[in-house]
């Protein structure tokens, strides 16, 4: 949480990919075959999103990114060490974040819409131990399991996100309304102006158009620097919300 001594971001300035590439995945998906080409991706901005089609490499690179910050791949904090399934994140063995020096952030967190049921659970069973300090005050006071799972995100990017905090975000708009998303984007905008940094995965154009926020996108080229009105949900969306019926009727007959 926000500590006036530490420094503000943005805390990580670019990921790279040391050594050459390996064989298999995730050195199949051309994004991450681009970073062990030498690309780098930026990331010297209160506020990076990633965006991309289903399949381009998203989860695969912010995962890799929060366990070389020290996250929980599973999502969570620095200080959350659970694990439900052996996590497969061969990507942050070669993956390598360039700092700014003397500036290292006093929070961490990293969200994954699918499982934040799991963070949840650890809330509870930290909170069920005797004598320690209690969690829950932090996360808005009730339990994410008693909360809708959009609710529960907002609560965390509310009471738990701060002003000197490195956050990786992946899809947060699975849980979210469109309201909702409009106030994760306030609430981003926010932390991020006073100090934050946040690297967010998503598909919704409403979290590209975060304030400030620089686009990379990956598709079957690799990944590059995009402004908000290429970015495909924007272009996409917007050519479906233009004319509904139309777009449907053409998808419809496009169908093989
Ligand atoms: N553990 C894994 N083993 C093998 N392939 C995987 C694994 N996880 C994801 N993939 C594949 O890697 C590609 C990128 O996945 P992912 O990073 O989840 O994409 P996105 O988040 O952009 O939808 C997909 O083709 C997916 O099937
Ligand atoms: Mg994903």
């Amino acid at each position: 949480m926000a500590r006036t001594r530490t420094p503000r971001g943005p805390y990580v300035r670019e990921a790279r990919l040391d050594g050459p590439a390996a064989e298999g995945w995730p050195f199949t998906i051309p994004a991450v075959r681009a970073l062990a080409d030498g690309a780098v991706l930026d990331l010297d901005h209160p506020v990076t999103v990633l965006c991309g089609d289903n399949g381009s490499g998203k989860s695969t690179v912010v995962e890799a990114l929060a366990a070389a910050a020290g996250l929980n791949v599973e999502g969570g904090s620095t200080n959350f060490r659970f694990s439900t399934r052996e996590a497969e994140t061969p990507l942050a063995d070669h993956l390598r974040l360039v700092r700014h020096p003397g500036r290292r952030p006093a929070d961490g967190f990293f969200l994954r819409a699918e499982s934040y049921f799991n963070v949840a659970s650890e809330i509870e069973r930290l909170d069920a131990v005797p004598n320690s300090p209690r969690l829950l005050p932090r996360y808005g006071g009730v339990s994410p399991h008693e909360r809708s799972h959009g609710e529960s995100f907002l609560d965390l990017v509310t009471h738990r996100f701060g002003t000197r905090g490195l956050y990786v975000l992946d899809e947060p708009e699975a849980a979210l309304s469109v309201t909702g998303c409009l106030a994760l984007l306030a609430r981003v905008t926010e932390l991020a102006e006073a100090g934050a940094q946040f690297v967010l995965a998503t598909h919704s154009p409403i979290l590209l158009a975060i304030p400030g926020a620089v686009i990379h996108q990956l598709d079957e080229h690799g990944l590059s620097r995009i402004a908000y009105d290429d970015a495909l949900p924007v272009v996409t969306m917007r050519a479906f919300l233009a004319a509904p019926g139309r777009f449907v009727e053409r998808l419809r007959s496009d169908a093989p």
